[in-house]
């Protein structure tokens, strides 16, 4: 079935292909947001092929997701135990896995990209696929913090490019950013905020400019909790609490940074110091560089900003 739709698609013209709703996903990298996503996509009916460089990994993303959709099943079937069970089985066949990009996006409408945060491995990945993905692919990359338009110059195929920004835990985040980057088309764009309503998620369209929308008001706003306190000016457990009690934030910018992670935190607003060194919002904080060399990454290494253990 899959090779006769293959053929049938590459036989009809691109663009009545284009218009063509998304049903198969290849979702590249199974860590903590590819399975999210790979996820959200199976429940809402796609056929997902979830790709990484080991099977080790990927039986690991499998159980991940089992687990999270026996949590949402819980709540949601509370009182239907085996409609949850059902429903579980049923996403999980949706889902299959893979070691080999490359074979695998051979029948795939969109590849959503979701590896580690360096532009060279994506613009590597991205370049192989390119070679061998059909012709009305769409290719939409995760990135937090990296340009779309410097993914998209490593293939041939800029106006069937874009990102797609999903939210930890994917599951749980109804918000998804679209980004439009400059060669982007209005059709790819399209395609990717259908696509997103398609999860049930809200997505809301942005420009490829650093950080988005949301992490360019977020980590602008954390680097400037830790500078406030850095200057003396409150402690770590005052700030939390204003922001909380004052803001109605449900974490203040210490509990997040260490949620989040220092070093991914670090990462992005050192990427955006470099292409913008004389923006003050984007400057070193010494003090998260000092946590973060020391190897203080936050919740995740029982250390950050506070300790959890
Ligand atoms: N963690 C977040 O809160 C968050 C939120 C939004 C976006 N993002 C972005 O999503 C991407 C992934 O982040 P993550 O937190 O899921 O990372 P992660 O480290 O949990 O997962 C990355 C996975 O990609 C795999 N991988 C690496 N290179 C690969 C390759 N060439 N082919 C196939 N698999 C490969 C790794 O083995 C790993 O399992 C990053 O670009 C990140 O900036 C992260």
């Amino acid at each position: 079935m899959a090779f006769f739709t293959h053929h049938i698609t590459r036989a009809l013209s691109s663009s009545t292909v284009r218009n063509a709703a998304i049903k198969h996903v290849t979702v590249i990298g199974g860590g903590l947001m590819g399975s999210g996503i790979a996820q959200v996509a199976a429940a809402t009916g796609h056929s997902v092929v979830l790709v990484d460089t080991s099977e080790d990994i990927l039986k690991k993303s499998t159980k991940g997701i089992e687990g999270s959709l026996k949590r949402v099943v819980k709540k949601k079937f509370a009182d239907k135990p085996e409609a949850g069970e059902e429903f579980v089985q049923k996403v999980l066949k949706n889902i299959s896995t893979s070691t080999d990009a490359a074979s695998v996006v051979q029948g795939t409408d969109l590849v959503v990209e979701a590896i580690a945060e360096n532009l060279k491995v994506k613009q590597s990945l991205f370049s192989t696929l390119d070679k061998v993905a059909p012709e009305h692919t769409i290719f939409a990359s995760n990135t937090s913090s990296l340009p779309i338009a410097d993914i998209a110059v490593s293939t041939a195929r800029l106006d069937r490019f874009g990102g797609i920004h999903f939210f930890n835990p994917v599951p749980m985040m109804k918000l998804v950013e679209v980004i439009q980057a400059p060669g982007t088309s209005q059709e790819t764009f399209n395609a990717l905020l259908d696509f997103s309503k398609a999860l049930g998620k809200h997505p809301v369209s942005c420009k490829d400019t650093p950080g988005f929308i949301v992490n360019r008001l977020l980590v602008p706003y954390l680097i400037e909790a830790v500078r406030l306190h850095e200057r003396g000016h409150g402690s770590k457990e005052d700030i939390d609490v204003a922001m909380k009690l004052g803001a109605g934030y449900p974490m203040g910018p210490f509990e997040l940074l260490d949620y989040v992670g220092l070093d991914t935190s670090k990462f992005i607003v050192d990427g955006w110091y470099q292409m913008e060194p004389e923006n003050p919002l984007f400057s070193p904080s010494p003090l998260l560089n000092k946590l973060v060399s020391e190897g203080k990454l936050g919740k995740k290494t029982g250390e950050g900003f506070y300790k959890y253990k």
